[in-house]
């Protein structure tokens, strides 16, 4: 028994939307240049709320459509690239929120790649005797490391959180993640340090000032164009390498959910695939990228709209800083 189900599964999108009107209050952009060129006409922003909190209303309602007491969770693995806090993990936080005072706690990130990364690191728990569930939350706030004045990655991103508990199933389950970190330097966020050590000389001078944001803030910095080349082709190798592995055809997926970037991305990688638009699914257009969230976010929409059926062969994929990259086919 080496597969994993969906015992429940739950989001959270915040209330505030931006749209691309408002974007264009802010920088030199229109609703025309953004809706062409990524797909996207709103995301959700949480303007009051910490990323954790988002986290564990979408982690409360799995376990609730699961019909489990939160007590009965035995592990949370939260995938986030936006914590509230360094440590302690997020994991913890959401615990506490919703109760699951059993369950063991940590935190993978990934980037938008992590709730692959979930899946991978969850059906290896779930394989074994200890566990017999696994909740996997998926939780970003990207406007709290945004750049707001920069109008070539303000407009791409919003707040979201998804979450899916797991379950032991001896169906079909595939995974693969890959990295290529000489890539790194395409999208980050470093950690600018306010240390008042009397003894902390100047890091930026290692790495040769390269990584100065403004005002040594804690921005999302990118290069779009190197991202969005390695996306398409990590996205249609991932997928190859997980059908290889599980031994069929690409053309036998029945859905594919991959990461909501930029549409042009997907229909790329779908295309070079041979995958038909119509076994594809994007919520780009209302949510933007929530990075990680976005396939769990996009799964409970498909769960609510009753459009997951027994027998189906679902696949994820992604890729995100790291540059990392990653696929997940589950059969439900
Ligand atoms: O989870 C992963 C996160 N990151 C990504 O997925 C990023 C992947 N990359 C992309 O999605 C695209 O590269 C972008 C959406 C970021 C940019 O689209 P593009 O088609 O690659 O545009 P570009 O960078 O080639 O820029 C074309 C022009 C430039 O002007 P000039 O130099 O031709 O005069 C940009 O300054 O568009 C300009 N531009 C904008 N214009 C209006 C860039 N952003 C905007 C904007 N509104 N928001």
């Amino acid at each position: 028994m080496s597969g994993i189900e969906f015992l429940g599964t739950g989001s959270y999108v915040p209330e505030f939307v931006a749209d691309n009107e408002k974007f264009a209050q802010i920088v030199e952009t229109s609703d025309e240049w953004i809706f062409q060129r990524t797909g996207i006409k709103q995301r959700h922003i949480s303007t009051d709320k910490p990323n954790y909190y988002m986290g564990a209303q979408a982690a409360k309602r799995a376990v609730e459509n699961a019909g489990i007491s939160a007590q009965d969770v035995e592990l949370i693995i939260v995938s986030t690239c936006t914590p509230d806090f360094f440590y302690p993990a997020m994991s913890c936080l959401i615990q506490k929120k919703i109760g699951a005072k059993n369950a063991a706690c940590f935190d993978v990130n990934s980037a938008c790649t992590g709730f692959i990364t979930c899946l991978d690191i969850a059906q290896k728990y779930l394989e074994t005797e200890k566990y017999k569930n696994v909740l996997i939350v998926s939780t970003e706030k990207l406007s709290s490391q945004v750049d707001y004045t920069d109008r070539a990655s303000c407009i791409l991103f919003g707040d979201a959180a998804g979450a899916v508990l797991l379950g032991k199933s001896d169906k079909r389950f595939n995974s693969f993640l890959g990295a290529e970190g000489d890539e790194f330097e395409a999208l980050y966020c470093k950690a600018n340090y306010q240390s008042n050590c009397p003894w902390f000389g100047d890091i930026d001078e290692f790495y040769g000032h390269r990584f100065d944001t403004p005002a040594k803030q804690n921005f999302l910095m990118q290069d779009g164009k190197a991202v969005y080349k390695f996306a398409v082709n990590a996205m249609a190798d991932a997928v190859r390498h997980v059908a290889k592995q599980g031994g069929f055809d690409v053309s036998e997926l029945d859905l594919v959910i991959p990461h909501q970037a930029n549409l042009r991305i997907i229909e790329k990688a779908t295309e070079l695939l041979g995958i038909p638009s119509d076994k594809v699914y994007t919520n780009i257009e209302h949510m933007g990228n929530v990075s990680s969230a976005c396939i769990p976010v996009a799964l409970n929409e498909l769960f609510t709209a009753g459009r997951i059926h027994a027998g189906m062969k679902i696949c994820f994929v992604g890729f995100g800083a790291g540059l990392t990259y990653g696929a997940a086919v589950i059969e439900v």
